[in-house]
């Protein structure tokens, strides 16, 4: 009697063929190629990890996303769906995490612009848009600054 494994292995070594060099060209072609588009997807963004998120300080008030201390000047930070940036030292500034494109999840704040993974918008600190497709600025969240925390509403 034959196993299921002989089977297995006699009809692969039946099936095997001697592959031509056009053949193994053309592969190996297919396998660059399909690297190249993984490469390109990592460039545009589509695959970043998403953005560590901010979260209020221990003694923070209810309603507390962040410390103030944990968001750069020039730069931002994602917390409970708000992206909380801070574009001059001193001055906050509170916007929903989704994209006015097509509402994917904002992913975060890099080099001074807010991200959006999907398609590529970005957006300034102060909500406004910097690259499209997004043709309209973050709408903004209400906070307030409460000591060392900004706290929302
Ligand atoms: S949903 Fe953000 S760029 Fe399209």
């Amino acid at each position: 009697m034959t196993s299921h494994s002989e089977i297995a292995a006699s009809s692969a070594s039946k099936s095997a063929k001697p592959v031509s060099r056009r053949t193994f060209v053309a592969g190996a072609g297919v396998v660059v190629g399909a690297a190249v588009v993984g490469a390109t997807a990592t460039a545009c963004g589509t695959t970043a990890p998403p953005a560590p998120a901010l979260s209020p300080p221990s003694n923070a008030p209810k309603g507390a996303l962040a410390a103030t201390a944990d968001i750069p000047v020039g730069g931002g930070g994602i917390a409970d769906g708000v992206v909380i940036t801070q574009p001059v030292a001193g001055t906050f500034e509170g916007f929903t995490a989704t994209c006015t494109h097509a509402g994917c999840a904002l992913s975060g704040v890099r080099n001074g612009l807010i991200e959006c993974p999907c398609h590529g918008s970005k957006f300034r600190l102060d909500g406004t848009v910097e690259a499209g497709p997004a043709e309209k600025p973050l709408k903004k969240v209400p906070f307030r600054v409460d000591g060392d925390s900004i706290v929302r509403g």
